[in-house]
C-alpha cells in the first residue's frame, strides 16, 4: 500500500480486518494479527465474511428483479471482489451507486475504482449522522429520493453503538420513499457464549470503531421498523432466500440477514 495509507497502518480498522478475513491485500499487519486473534476466537470468521459477501450479491440481484436501480450503501468496506457497482451496472448499466464508509483506507481505495465511474461514488462519513448523509452532494447527485432505494447495512450495525444505531437507521428508513428496501445482515448474540463475546469486544476496541456486539434477533428487527419483510424474513446470512446456498454453510453461523420493503 502507499504512503498515503501509512497514518492509518498503526491501528487495526474493522474495514481492513474485515478485508484481512477475505483474503484481501488492502490490510496492514496489525489488521492481519487483529484477524488472527478473531480467527482464533472464531476459527468460522473467515467463512462468515464470504457467506456474507455472498447474500450481499443474492440481495442485490433481488433488488434489481424487484426493480430497483438506486442503491445507498452503508459501511460499504475496502472493494473486494462483487462489489454492489459491479453487480448492479453489470445487469442494469444505468444502476447507480453511492458507497459510504467511515474508514479513509475504504475510501481512498474505492475512489480509485470508481474514478471513471459517472453513475457510483464513494462518500466518507459516520452513519450516525444521516442527515450528513442525506444532504450530501454526491448522494443527493446519484440518488432520488422520490424514486425507490436500497439501502444497504450490511455487516455493519454490529459496530454502531445501541442508541446511535436505532436512531441513525429510523432516520434513514423515513428518508426514504415507499416501495424502497433495507437490506441488513447483523451479527447476532445469542449463539456465542459471553466470554467469546468479551473477547471480540476488547479487540475491537482497540481498532476505530466504538462498539462490536451482536444483538439478539428481536433487536435486529427493530432496525426494519415499519417495513414489510421479504420472505423467507430473517434468517442465517448463508440460508437467504431458500436455504443453505453452498455445500459448505457454517455449522456455527453467527450472522443473520434479512430485507425489508417500505410499504
Ligand atoms: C465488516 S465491514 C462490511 C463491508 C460490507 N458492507 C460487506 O458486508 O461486505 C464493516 C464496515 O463498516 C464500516 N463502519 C463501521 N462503523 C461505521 C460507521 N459508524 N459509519 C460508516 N461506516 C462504518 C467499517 O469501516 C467497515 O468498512
Amino acid at each position: 500500500m502507499g504512503d498515503a495509507d501509512a497514518d492509518f497502518s498503526s491501528r487495526p480498522s474493522s474495514a481492513r480486518i474485515y478485508d484481512a478475513l477475505l483474503g484481501g491485500n488492502h490490510n496492514f499487519e496489525a489488521d492481519r494479527e487483529a484477524a488472527k486473534r478473531l480467527l482464533s476466537m472464531i476459527p468460522a470468521a473467515g467463512e462468515m465474511a464470504r457467506a456474507n459477501r455472498a447474500f450481499l450479491n443474492r440481495a442485490v440481484q433481488f433488488l434489481l428483479d424487484a426493480g430497483v436501480r438506486q442503491f445507498l450503501d452503508i459501511g460499504s468496506g475496502i472493494p473486494t471482489v462483487g462489489n454492489v457497482h459491479e453487480i448492479a451496472q453489470r445487469r442494469v448499466p444505468e444502476a447507480r451507486v453511492v458507497y459510504i464508509d467511515i474508514d479513509p483506507v475504504a475510501v481512498a481505495h474505492a475512489g480509485e475504482i470508481l474514478a471513471d465511474n459517472p453513475r457510483a461514488t464513494v462518500v466518507q462519513a459516520d452513519m450516525r449522522f444521516p442527515e450528513a448523509i442525506l444532504e450530501h452532494p454526491g448522494v443527493r447527485r446519484l440518488i432520488d429520493l422520490d424514486q425507490p432505494v436500497g439501502l444497504l447495512l450490511v455487516a455493519m450495525l454490529h459496530f454502531v453503538p445501541e442508541d446511535d444505531a436505532f436512531v441513525a437507521v429510523d432516520r434513514l428508513r423515513e428518508a426514504l420513499p415507499a416501495g424502497s428496501y433495507i437490506v441488513i445482515s447483523h451479527g447476532v448474540s445469542e449463539t456465542a457464549a459471553d466470554s467469546e463475546l468479551e473477547g471480540i469486544t476488547a479487540l475491537y476496541r482497540r481498532t476505530d470503531v466504538s462498539a462490536a456486539s451482536g444483538r439478539t434477533r428481536a433487536e435486529i428487527m427493530r432496525f426494519f421498523g415499519d417495513t414489510e419483510l421479504v420472505p423467507p424474513g430473517l434468517v442465517w446470512v448463508h440460508e437467504w432466500p431458500d436455504g443453505p446456498q453452498d455445500k459448505t454453510g457454517p455449522a456455527d453461523m453467527a450472522v443473520v440477514a434479512a430485507i425489508g420493503r417500505k410499504p
